[in-house]
């Protein structure tokens, strides 16, 4: 199988995507922190996020997750867990601790009643046949309607951008000490057998499920 782009050979080196995702974000982080409270209104303070997650919560780019449509209670605990630090994260950690947990839910319920959109890119055909494969095999059976399902436990996955998929699926299957993604034992049991090219053409896959 060829993987969507680039190197084919080995695992990406951890830097080298945590530099990207700091690419990614920082400049946005700049404009868009959160300096004042402003008025205790989910739709009001949500537009601080719309610089890095798009209009109205549905990303334009690749890296960074649409949060319009996902489960309000799944977007409010992952809030306030990255606020206290209890999931990994490049830059929404230091945002969300400028937020009382109260705002976080206003936001959270805001984005959550959103219509969800897909991602808009181009299928990778290539890798879809493998990707579909692990699906149904080891992924399926919580990531049900090939990942469209979610409840509080767990996002959509299904139409996600596919390099933060890509990301997530780093970090879950090569958890790190300090920033151990809440995850079940069962999936990281399935994601450590995996190969980054797997992970990448998971990534693809699910992105294209619209
Ligand atoms: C500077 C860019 C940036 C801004 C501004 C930003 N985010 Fe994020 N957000 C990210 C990135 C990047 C991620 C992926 C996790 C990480 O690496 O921090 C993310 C992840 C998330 C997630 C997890 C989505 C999932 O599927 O698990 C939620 C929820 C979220 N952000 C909500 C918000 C809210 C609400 C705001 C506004 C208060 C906001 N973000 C502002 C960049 C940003
Ligand atoms: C035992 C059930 C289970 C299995 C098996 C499982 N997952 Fe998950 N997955 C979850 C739950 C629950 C979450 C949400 C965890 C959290 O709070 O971050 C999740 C989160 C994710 C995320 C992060 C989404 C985001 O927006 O942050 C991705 C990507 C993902 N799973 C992909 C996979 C893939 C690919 C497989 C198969 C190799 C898999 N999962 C197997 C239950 C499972």
């Amino acid at each position: 199988m060829k993987p969507a782009s680039g190197d084919t050979s080995g695992r990406v080196p951890r830097p080298a995507f945590l530099r990207l995702a700091r690419q990614l974000t920082l400049g946005g982080a700049l404009a868009a922190a959160p300096a004042v409270a402003g008025p205790s209104h989910g739709e009001m303070l949500g537009t601080g996020c719309t610089g890095c997650h798009g209009p109205d919560g549905v990303s334009t780019g690749n890296g960074i997750p649409s949060i319009a449509g996902l489960d309000k209670f799944y977007l409010a605990r992952a809030m306030v867990q990255f606020k206290n630090a209890e999931r990994p994260s490049t830059i929404m950690g230091r945002i969300a601790t400028g937020y009382t947990d109260t705002e976080l839910r206003q936001m959270a319920k805001y984005f959550g009643d959103l219509a969800w959109s897909g991602w808009q890119g181009t299928p990778d055909a290539a890798a879809l046949d493998e990707a579909r494969r692990i699906h149904d095999e080891v992924c399926a059976e919580c990531h049900e309607q090939e990942g469209r399902h979610q409840d509080r436990e767990m996002p959509r996955i299904a139409g996600q951008c596919p390099d933060y998929l890509f990301l997530a699926l780093l970090q879950y299957r090569d958890p790190q000490d300090k920033e151990k993604p809440p995850q079940p034992d069962k999936m990281l049991q399935a994601l450590q057998p995996l190969s980054d090219e797997q992970l990448l053409a998971l990534s693809r896959y699910y992105a294209t499920q619209k």
